[in-house]
């Protein structure tokens, strides 16, 4: 099971869009995908029409990741109706907030590694949509990845928002002991006639000359509509969207070949897990 955080500190910039179009090529693909929702706002559990009925949600399971508590707060997707394959969700919830400390203790950190490690085996890619922000719920999310995507537009404001995430990244990897991975930047709602956002990217590609994905994704209604009709960008019947669903194939592409890499290398999340555990019964 490979697990990757779609991340930035600034807020709008396509996180939720690009959760769920990388959601939508792992569908295609034909990977057995969830999809977190712990951000308290919970546009990705909208943008996937989940009814969350009675169930229980990642509130929930940040309280108590118990496995009853796990299976109860996932539900299936809208985009699930009619296939064999499916695309789960952890319901998101507005009371996740409560579990948001600026400040939270270590242990409170790794409940959602904990939760993961519960259903390893039942999911090939799990993709968790973060907050705009860098308290407990988003470092929760980067200590149950393999490796956070950092979203970011070409405007100003946004770029200084990818330096900080790496910041962040790094401190946290120290205080934690464990490798916080960035898969890169991605770039988004780039449009190729605006001078300012060529200059925002050639800026990105001397700040992040490693970093920096080779996708740009532009601006389309065809996401937009996918996502109003609360269906997979890569069943939207139109040329752009055909566009689209191949963009999010090719930063698919990307993850699936680092999480090889990173097994190949026996630093994956099984061991990175097995670390945290062990600091916890120091
Ligand atoms: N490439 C794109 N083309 C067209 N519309 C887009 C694109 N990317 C994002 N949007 C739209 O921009 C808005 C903000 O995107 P989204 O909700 O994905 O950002 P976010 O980073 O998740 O925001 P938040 O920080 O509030 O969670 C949404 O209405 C979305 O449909
Ligand atoms: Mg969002």
């Amino acid at each position: 099971m490979d697990v990757l955080s779609v991340s930035s500190l600034k807020g709008g910039v396509g996180k939720t869009t690009v959760a769920l179009g990388l959601a939508s090529a792992a569908l295609a693909r034909g990977r057995r995908t969830l999809l977190v929702d712990i951000d308290p706002q919970t546009d990705l559990t909208t943008g996937l029409a989940v009814d969350p009925g009675s169930a229980l949600t990642i509130a929930d399971v940040l309280r108590n990741p118990s496995p009853d508590v796990v299976r109860q707060a996932i539900v299936s997707s809208a985009w699930t109706k009619d296939r064999a394959l499916s695309v789960d969700v952890l319901v998101g919830s507005p009371r996740a907030i409560e579990f948001d400390a600026p400040a939270p203790r270590p242990r409170d950190l790794w409940k959602l590694d904990e939760a993961l490690a519960l259903i390893e085996d039942a999911y090939d890619i799990v993709i968790i949509d973060c907050p705009p922000s860098l308290n407990a719920l988003t470092r929760n999310a980067w200590l149950a990845s393999d490796e956070v995507l950092i979203v970011t537009e070409p405007s100003l404001f946004a770029v200084s928002a990818v330096g900080r995430a790496f910041k962040a990244m790094d401190e946290l990897s120290e205080a934690q002991d464990v490798p916080v991975r960035a898969l890169g930047v991605l770039v988004n709602r780039f449009r190729k006639q605006s001078i300012e956002h060529e200059f925002r990217v050639s800026e990105l590609e001397q700040l992040y000359p490693r970093q920096l994905i080779d996708v740009r994704l532009p601006e389309r209604a065809s996401l937009q509509q996918a996502q109003g009709s609360a269906r997979p960008v890569h069943s939207w019947p139109s040329e752009s969207g055909k566009k689209m669903a191949a963009q999010f194939d090719q930063v698919l592409d990307i993850f699936e070949d680092a999480v090889r890499g990173i097994a190949h290398q026996g630093h994956g999340h099984a061991e990175r897990r097995a670390v945290s555990k062990a600091d916890q019964h120091r």
